[in-house]
């Protein structure tokens, strides 16, 4: 599978990268309930069927549904009896990431230099085969309990891994037009973000694109720090969040005790059409967070001239902001589990390399609403 990029760094010499990787393969979540999520993600959010695992194909202990949407491949596992490691990562988090996949040309080799570089093993390599080839998977540890699974496939022309079988209903809707994961969020506890970007930076040869402090976002209640780590050609990028110091209690706190411990705060994802697509995410039942009107009142005196028009983009919610290279256009779901913890961000760029910071004091006011209904702020 393939991972749409953009202008890839100059200088990046992939023979010289000793982690090269050629995009996220999938992102696993561990949930309650994986036949429901997966009839949730159809539904909603127009994913679309691809592979299953589970009984029907000889397991005993747990059962995966596969899902693709153009580039993304979302995998949901449910436990099938109680004491699996799945079913205490449900017990601690709620449902959540706990596999950020990544594809790589040696599976084996990424192992090798993750651990040799001081990552915490999770999984050693292992070759799988079938009728279709063969993959290698290997894994290391990131914050949490949260992994990396490397996966190789260059010899693999299966429908997803080997031990799935197709999978196909009666039921599906269309795609809402999600294309890609342009980044993907943790969040790490009060004075850890920096041994995160260092874990990336020295394990995984990752470099700090992005970086603003507490007084750039913060309201008069919270506040966090971030900093935004990517690979050498710029397909993978994980912001990494912190809590900082405000009056009560900021949002990645909240996720801290909700999630009781880091974890992925959100995904997001890449569309060419963000209004049609959140259109119809909200005419399928997504939530998404709303800034003030009088955000958009103000809106062309910060971003200066856009393509489209501010109606719909005031009707839908719609945030832009601008950086040095172009404009992006974002939204962010509410969370879509019981505890307030993962949640979307859908992402149009329009030249923007950034990451939005120009919206995240109207953001926070929105989340500081959210966080007053629900009794933690
Ligand atoms: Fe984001």
């Amino acid at each position: 599978m393939d991972t749409v990029t953009t202008d890839l760094p100059k200088l990046y010499d992939e023979a010289q990268d000793f982690m090269p990787l050629f995009g996220t393969d999938y992102i696993e979540f561990y949930v309650s309930n994986s036949k429901q999520a997966a009839h949730f993600y159809k539904t909603a959010f127009g994913f679309q069927d691809l592979a299953y695992s589970g009984l029907e194909t000889g397991l005993t202990d747990r059962e995966s549904y596969v899902l693709v949407q153009d580039k993304i491949r979302i995998v949901l596992t449910s436990p099938l009896k109680s004491g699996t490691d799945i079913g205490k990562h449900i017990d601690a988090h709620g449902d959540g990431v706990k596999v950020v996949a990544l594809w790589v040309p040696d599976a084996t080799k990424a192992y090798d230099e993750a651990i040799k570089r001081g990552a915490k093993h999770y999984m050693s390599p292992v070759e799988e085969k079938d009728n279709y080839g063969k993959v290698v998977r290997s894994g290391i540890y990131t914050y949490g309990e949260t992994v990396h699974v490397f996966v190789e496939r260059d010899e693999y022309n299966g429908i997803f891994l080997p031990g799935y079988k197709e999978w196909k209903t009666t039921f599906n809707t269309a795609p809402v037009g999600l294309q890609y994961v342009d980044h993907m969020v943790g969040n790490v506890e009060l004075g850890e973000m920096m041994t995160w970007c260092n874990f990336y930076k020295d394990v995984l040869g990752f470099a700090q694109i992005v970086s603003f402090d507490d007084k750039d976002i913060s309201t008069e209640y919270t506040a966090l720090m971030s900093k935004v780590m990517s690979n050498g050609n710029g397909r993978i990028k994980f912001p990494i969040n912190e809590p900082a110091d405000g009056k009560k209690k900021s949002q990645i706190e909240e996720y801290l005790d909700f999630y009781e411990g880091p974890g992925v705060q959100h995904i997001a994802v890449a569309t060419d059409d963000i209004i049609g697509t959140v259109r119809e995410l909200q005419s399928r039942g997504i939530e998404f967070l709303r800034v003030p009107d009088n955000y958009y009142d103000v809106l062309l005196d910060r971003v200066g001239e856009i393509d489209e028009d501010i109606a719909p983009l005031r009707e839908l919610g719609i945030l832009v902001d601008r950086d040095d290279e172009g404009y992006l256009l974002q939204i962010f779901t509410k969370p879509i589990e019981p505890r307030p913890t993962l949640f979307f961000e859908i992402i149009q760029r329009k030249g923007a390399t950034s990451f939005g910071k120009g919206n995240f004091q109207a953001l926070f006011e929105a989340i500081e609403r959210e966080q007053e209904l629900r009794g933690t702020l």
